[in-house]
Parts: structure tokens; C-alpha cells; sequence
């Protein structure tokens, strides 16, 4: 099996159906090319249906993006499809990624079908699409909570309709990895024509697991993974795709290859989460801006001695201009004497131990020690740089 993993971001789609976070045309292009940059195989534009404004966004990144696909979604409704052709008939590489509910909850409770009619719809919309688009992706929405055995029946039938790509949504963010992990084996295992397309995952964060899952549903037979930056989307949020890209590089041995060039992924995080107005949570993976702060006295003394002691990746690997020594009451000798040099204070050990006392009171009254504070402290023990 080809170890290629596509990366198919969906900021502009999924990421952006989280409240105040609606993006205008203008802001769409700009966060588009920074994808086109950061290598991205599929960007998901927008739900072209879904109002004017998200038809033209589709349409416009449909004309001005060439090297990723472009895709627009739909659900499994001629309307929608026709209007998602029609934005995209410009693009390089269009994409229709159309679909609908399989497990019993959205068959039953929602759609109010039956099994073998949510097949016919599928069907129906998967060749409607096929009229327009040579590459079209077909969603079976809640699969996290679909019996295996009638996903594979959908999954079959809408490859023999002409699906490229089968989207395996656990839209809920319900299952836990081995459960994500069995089902993509399961249509790996049971799917006459798999191999015809691709697999992808499309996890949601409910539990917390949407990294683990995508990467066990890579590790059983997806290749394409759907994700946003800085993991948006809603409610928990999407797969975040910083998280599962290092997750792969850093895991070299598994040997899946991305066209991510990594170390654009901080600079896309801050223009992600400023256009959209989300703030990114300090202790985030990889982007949040604790990701490379090091403020406990016993890590602090590993990392200087050598950064590797406490650093899994480079902060480079990911542009992030370098770790931080943080210190704060909580931080050791080590550590102040490594900043104090950086400031050109080197202190023989008996000055440095009473600049420590002093340092230890100050940072009791103030939580974050920062470099002026450090000059305060000198000059009241009068050592001069
Ligand atoms: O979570 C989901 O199921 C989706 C589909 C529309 C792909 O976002
Ligand atoms: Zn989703």
C-alpha cells in the first residue's frame, strides 16, 4: 500500500461553522494560499448551497487556487449539487463531497429513511456528482455509530457508483481509537473494489480522541485525513492538523509521507486563529504558545543541559523561532543562572545562590519573571553585567 497520506484541511468549511468565526471572501483566499503553502493535498472551500457568500468564496478559491483540489460540500440533494458544480467549474482540481446520515440514529431520527433508501440517495447523488466531476468524495455522516457490516454496504455501493474517495465521519467524536481503527479494517477486510478508492478519516474531538483516531485509521488502511488548523470546528472541534502531521513525522518509522512543510505551521495557527477571533489554548499541541515553554526548575536544569531531554521537536521544525526558559517560583538554579548569563550576568556560586533567595521572594509576589526584573534584582544586589 502507497504510504502517501492526502491531507484534506477543512478550516474553511468545517473549521468555520464554529459561532463568530464566519470568514468574508477576501479572508477565505488569504487563508487558502497560506494552505496552498503549507502543501495541503485538499482544501474543503465552503458548502457552496449554503448561502451566497459561501458560493462565491467556493467560486473565487475554485479560480485562484491551482495546486490543491478544490472541494465543495453537499448533502446528497440535487440542488446542492448543482450549485457546488457550478462554483467549481473553474477549478483545476474540483472536488464534490456529497453524502448522508448511515447510522441507525441519523436513518431513523433524522432522515427518516430506511437503510436501503439512504443507499438509493447516496447512489443518486454520488452519479449526479460523477455528471459534473471526475473526483468526487462520498460521506457517510455518523459512521462512527454505524454498524460496520451496513457501512461496508454503503460504502460498496457508492464505489460502484463512482466514489473516489469514502469518508468515514465519526461525526459525534464518539468512538475510541481501536474502535475507529477496527472499522476502517473492517471495510478494508469486507469492501469488494476498496483498493478503487481512498479511505479517509474525519474525526471530531468529542472525547478528546480525533488525533488518535485519525492516526489508527491511517495505521489500518486510510490514506487521506480531514482536519482544520489549530483543530477548530464544532463543538470540540476537528482533528487538528498540526497535531496529526508531527504526530506522523515525529513517528518516521511508520513511514507516511505528507507534503506538509512544517515549519509554516505556526505562522498559519496565528493567522487562523486572529482572522477567525479563536484564541488558541496556551497548552495546545505543537501551536499553542506553551508548546516550547519550559518553567519547572527540573526540566528547565534537562533542557539546558540538553534540549532534547524534554523536547520531542525542534521548535523550528514547526517556526517557532526558539523554546523559552520560563522562570517562575517553581524554577531552579539552573535556570536563573542560564538567564542571567543571556543578559550577561555570569555569577560566581555564591552570589548566584543570593541572587536565588532574592529571585525566589520576588517570584512569590510576581507569577512570570521577566528580563527587566531581573535587571531590578541585579541592581539591588548591585552586581554589575
Ligand atoms: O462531521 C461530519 O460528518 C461532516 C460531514 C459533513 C463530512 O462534517
Ligand atoms: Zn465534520
Amino acid at each position: 500500500m502507497d504510504n502517501k497520506v492526502y491531507i484534506f484541511d477543512t478550516t474553511l468549511r468545517d473549521g468555520e461553522q464554529v459561532p463568530g468565526c464566519r470568514l468574508n471572501t477576501q479572508q477565505k483566499l488569504t487563508i487558502a494560499k497560506a494552505l496552498e503553502e503549507l502543501g495541503v493535498d485538499i482544501i474543503e472551500a465552503g458548502f457552496p448551497v449554503s448561502s451566497p457568500g459561501d458560493f462565491e468564496a467556493v467560486s473565487l478559491l475554485a479560480k485562484e487556487i491551482k495546486r490543491p483540489t478544490i472541494c465543495g460540500l453537499t448533502r446528497a440533494v440535487q440542488k446542492d449539487i448543482e450549485v457546488a458544480a457550478e462554483a467549481l467549474q473553474y477549478a483545476a482540481r474540483p472536488r464534490i463531497h456529497t453524502g448522508l446520515g448511515t447510522s441507525d440514529q441519523h436513518v431513523f431520527t433524522k432522515l427518516k429513511m430506511t437503510r436501503e433508501q439512504v443507499i438509493e440517495h447516496g447512489v443518486r447523488a454520488v452519479k449526479l456528482a460523477k455528471k459534473y466531476v471526475e473526483d468526487v468524495e462520498f460521506y457517510a455522516e455518523d459512521a462512527g455509530r454505524t454498524d460496520n457490516e451496513y457501512l461496508a454496504q454503503v460504502v460498496e455501493a457508492m464505489i460502484a457508483a463512482g466514489a473516489t474517495v469514502v469518508n468515514i465521519p465519526d461525526t459525534t467524536g464518539y468512538c475510541i481509537p481501536e474502535e475507529y481503527g477496527k472499522k476502517i479494517k473492517y471495510l478494508r477486510d469486507n469492501v469488494k473494489n476498496i483498493d478503487k478508492a481512498i479511505i479517509s478519516t474525519h474525526c471530531h474531538n468529542d472525547l478528546g480522541m480525533a488525533t488518535a483516531n485519525s492516526i489508527t485509521g491511517v495505521q489500518n488502511g486510510a490514506r487521506q485525513i480531514e482536519c482544520t488548523i489549530n483543530g477548530i470546528g464544532e463543538r470540540a472541534g476537528n482533528t487538528s492538523l498540526e497535531e496529526v502531521v508531527m504526530a506522523m513525522k515525529k513517528h518516521n518509522w511508520l513511514d507516511y509521507q505528507t507534503g506538509i512543510q512544517t515549519e509554516k505551521l505556526h505562522s498559519l495557527s496565528n493567522l487562523v486563529s486572529t482572522t477567525m477571533h479563536m484564541p488558541v489554548q496556551p497548552n495546545k499541541a505543537i501551536v499553542g504558545s506553551n508548546a516550547f515553554s519550559h518553567s519547572s526548575g527540573i526540566h528547565q536544569d534537562g533542557v539546558i543541559k540538553n534540549r532534547d531531554n524534554y523536547e520531542i521537536i525542534a521548535p523550528e521544525e514547526v517556526g517557532v523561532s526558539a523554546s523559552s526558559i520560563v522562570l517562575t517560583a517553581r524554577s531552579g538554579r539552573a535556570a536563573l543562572h542560564y538567564k542571567l548569563k543571556g543578559l550577561g550576568f555570569d555569577l560566581e556560586t555564591e552570589i548566584l545562590n543570593a541572587a536565588y533567595q532574592e529571585f525566589l521572594n520576588m517570584a512569590d509576589r510576581i507569577s512570570i519573571i521577566e528580563n527587566e526584573h531581573l535587571h531590578q534584582l541585579m541592581e539591588s544586589m548591585k552586581v554589575k553585567s
